[in-house]
């Protein structure tokens, strides 16, 4: 590892709640964070606000679900800034509804931006991971896919698919440097579960062992520890971080 250099740190759908903090922590532990994005408007709107805030984050568009849109983004991040060192695969979206009544394009929307993301994404960074011998790929998955969730079967397939993707990964590269693990957040403060209605996530909440939501900035902080060139024996893992709300 050459210390001598900022490391490069891409963190997809940055401009969310999980992926603001993510960048914030990131760029405050010394790397050049690539922040990638697929909304312009909304991406214009916060390259505005994280630099009133003090952040310069070098943004790319892509849409994660287009394999061929997430290689166009790779290479000009490439030519641009250098290889990347740390690859966080944050970007997901909700469409829940019950199964019975879940459209196939609700199912496809989810799959395709929360799984098939992984894919592109890091498909699109391993080689050159590998040339180097050093690579650290964090996956951003969800307690839901660890135990399923009433009204989410689109999104727990894809964020238990995320870990099982984690771990066969986290072989095949462990002798290159490379370390592959999944960071599985609760309920966190974010749009997404504000989202929810209210109803429902005060049910939520009160089965949460520490009585409230989880913060964006303790996610970020887990990320960061994972990023780190010190937990080069730490792969494969998934850490569950979620107040208590499911134990096993
Ligand atoms: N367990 C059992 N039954 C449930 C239930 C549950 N958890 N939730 C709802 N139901 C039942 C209701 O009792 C009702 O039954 P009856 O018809 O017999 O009265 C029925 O389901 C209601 O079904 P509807 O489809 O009419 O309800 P809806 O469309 O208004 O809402 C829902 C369904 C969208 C799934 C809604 O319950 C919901 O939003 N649930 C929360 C889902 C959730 O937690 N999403 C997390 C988003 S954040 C995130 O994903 C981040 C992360 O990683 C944690």
């Amino acid at each position: 590892m050459d210390t001598s250099r900022k490391y490069i740190a891409l963190v997809t759908g940055a401009t969310g709640g999980l992926g603001t903090a993510i960048c914030k922590r990131l760029s405050e532990d010394g790397f050049h964070v690539v922040a990638n994005y697929n909304n312009e408007a909304k991406a214009q709107i916060w390259k505005t606000k994280m630099e009133a805030e003090g952040y310069h984050f070098d943004m790319y568009q892509a849409d994660v679900s287009d394999f061929d849109a997430v290689g166009n983004m790779i290479e000009k991040v490439e030519a641009s800034i250098g290889q990347i060192d740390v690859l966080v695969n944050n970007a997901g979206i909700t469409k829940d509804g019950q199964f019975r009544k879940m459209t196939k394009e609700n199912w496809d929307a989810v799959i395709k931006t929360n799984l098939y993301s992984v894919f592109n994404c890091t498909r699109h960074v391993i080689n050159q991971m590998m040339e180097r011998n050093y690579g650290r790929i964090i996956n951003i998955s969800s307690v839901n896919g660890q135990r399923g969730q009433f009204g989410q079967a689109n999104y727990s397939a894809a964020k238990a698919g995320m870990h099982g993707f984690t771990k066969t990964l986290a072989m095949e590269v462990a002798r290159k440097g490379i370390t592959v693990n999944t960071i599985s957040p609760g309920y966190i403060a974010t749009d997404m579960v504000m989202a929810v209605p209210q109803e429902i996530r005060d049910k939520i909440v009160a089965e949460i062992p520490m009585g409230r939501l989880g913060g964006t900035e303790e996610i970020a902080h887990l990320v960061s520890f994972l990023a780190s060139k010190e937990t080069s024996f730490i792969t494969g893992a998934n850490y569950a971080i979620n107040g208590g709300q499911h134990v096993y």
